[in-house]
């Protein structure tokens, strides 16, 4: 971050604008919303600028720019069209440790002003650093038309009712649930979209029953979120997933879970992790099961984040067990699931008329001989097979699929990081697939995809320049059964 973003009270705090002209006008219409103190300093002003300083709305220094004139202020703006006076202007305020802005000079200026979008006391500002003026415009415009026109109105209410819902409700996280079921719920949707006046007896006489409730319930039992995070892409949550990360005090997440999911935390939360840490050290899934009953049990409302979907190869089930036994609330919120994201991103139909009727999710963990997979419906034609942790079963995978019928020239697929940014896809045939996984040295998270379909990847890959084109070697046609 090159720019520090903060919100700057200027109410009655002086500021000197120099420049007289349109530009400076706009400048001094934004100063004069936060009630700043302006005085302006040129040889001449626009007729709208002399009509402000006839009324006395800002002062008037007519004539050229004087450094004294900086002493004392709090910020000051360049807005002459002239560039050796900006840069005078800039070098004096720099000098005094006053914050400068000059129109159109990132070098000079100390600060820059975003893009706004106004529902006071509700200001949201948009900033590129002053690498993509348009893009931040196009934002704001996208802002400007989501964001509601009474949102100011509902801000300013809940700005009268701090004071008395600070002292009604002593718990801080009884006030964060106060707040949180005041923005979402019926009151501020009234508000918001003018069936009640803010200030109408009605929504007083609301808010007043709603604080007895909250004030009546000392203490709030926890719950859990049992979310899918996805195969990685961000993109790929759920808006209920989004909701349930920013609702919660704390995350606990694994290894599966990627960084940028993370991040959509709320930025107070804890998170915690229980995965296979880089030492090996491995929170068991009884450790994980007693800290979300323990959590909870202590009011917190818990996310609990996992790779993909929660029920899918996820344990969910097993951490959902203990909760109910523990009789702890909680919700699960399905995620995609890595064969649904990987196959997608790769390009690969898990089904298709002329090639899978029938699709299965395996897990790779399979003992070969001792397993209960039935091996011989893996193998049969028009059937695409997901193995799931199967990168370290690889030979004993195909070894059990041709052992079972399954011909050597059988397509499939390894798909490495799918859905991020490092995704790369190996494709390949039974026959040499152990080799050309070990070629590209393939490593975990990956899953295996087996079926024709795979050969679909060619003609459909769109994601990611970078995905490694090992194609199969075999000369028949790679759409051919
Ligand atoms: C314990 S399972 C968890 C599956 C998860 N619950 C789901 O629904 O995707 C872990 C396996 O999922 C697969 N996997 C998960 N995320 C993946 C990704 N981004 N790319 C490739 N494979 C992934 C790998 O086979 C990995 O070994």
């Amino acid at each position: 971050m090159d720019y520090f973003p903060i919100f700057l009270r200027l109410a009655n705090e002086p500021v000197l604008v120099v420049g007289g002209g349109e530009v400076a006008a706009r400048k001094i219409d934004l100063l004069l919303r936060t009630q700043a103190q302006v005085t302006v300093v040129a040889p001449e002003l626009i007729e709208s600028l002399a009509e402000k300083a006839h009324a006395g709305v800002i002062s008037y220094v007519s004539g050229e720019f004087q450094p004294e004139l900086l002493d004392g202020k709090r910020l000051a703006i360049a807005a002459t069209d002239k560039p050796s006076v900006n840069a005078w202007v800039a070098h004096q305020a720099e000098r005094r440790n006053i914050p400068v802005n000059v129109v159109d000079d990132r070098e000079l200026s100390r600060f820059i002003m975003p893009a706004i979008v106004d529902r006071s006391p509700v200001v949201v500002a948009v900033g590129s650093s002053g690498d993509a003026p348009v893009l931040t415009r196009r934002l704001r415009e996208k802002l400007e038309s989501f964001l509601p026109q009474r949102l100011g109105d509902l801000a300013k209410l809940a700005g009268k009712l701090r004071p008395t819902v600070k002292a009604r409700l002593e718990h801080a996280a009884t006030r964060r649930r106060f707040w949180e079921n005041f923005f979402d719920g019926a009151i501020a949707g009234d508000v918001l979209s003018g069936r009640q006046d803010a200030a109408g007896q009605n929504i007083l006489e609301r808010i007043g029953n709603s604080l007895t409730r909250f004030a009546k319930q000392s203490k709030f039992a926890g719950e859990v979120a049992l979310v899918g995070a996805g195969p990685g892409d961000p993109g790929l949550l759920t808006l209920r997933a989004l909701r349930a990360l920013q609702n919660a005090d704390v995350v606990l997440y694994d290894r599966l879970v990627s960084d940028e999911v993370l991040d959509l935390a709320r930025r107070d939360a804890e998170r915690i992790y229980v995965g296979k840490a880089s030492g090996n050290h491995h929170v068991s899934q009884e450790d994980t099961n007693a800290l979300l009953v323990k959590l909870a049990k202590a009011g917190k409302r818990v996310c609990r984040l996992k790779g993909g979907d929660p029920f899918i190869f996820g344990r969910g089930g097993e951490e959902l067990e203990a909760l109910a036994a523990a009789g702890i609330r909680f919700e699960v919120v399905p995620g995609v699931t890595a064969a649904a994201g990987c196959a997608a991103y790769a390009g690969i139909p898990l089904t298709h008329r002329d090639h899978a009727q029938a699709l299965t999710f395996v897990t790779g963990h399979c003992k070969g001989e001792s397993d209960n997979v039935d091996w011989a419906a893996l193998s049969r034609p028009g059937h695409t097979v997901v193995f799931y942790m199967g990168l370290s079963q690889l030979e004993t995978i195909v070894a059990r699929l041709r052992e079972h019928g399954a011909p050597g020239t059988r397509a499939a697929a390894l798909i490495e990081h799918g859905t991020r940014p490092t995704q790369r896809v190996v494709t390949a045939t039974l026959e040499d697939l152990v080799h050309k996984a070990a070629e590209a040295n393939v490593a975990s998270p990956a899953l295996l995809i087996v079926g024709e379909v795979t050969r679909l990847h060619d003609t459909l890959h769109w994601f990611n320049a970078r995905a490694v084109e090992a194609a199969s070697t075999d000369d028949e046609g790679r759409l051919s059964a």
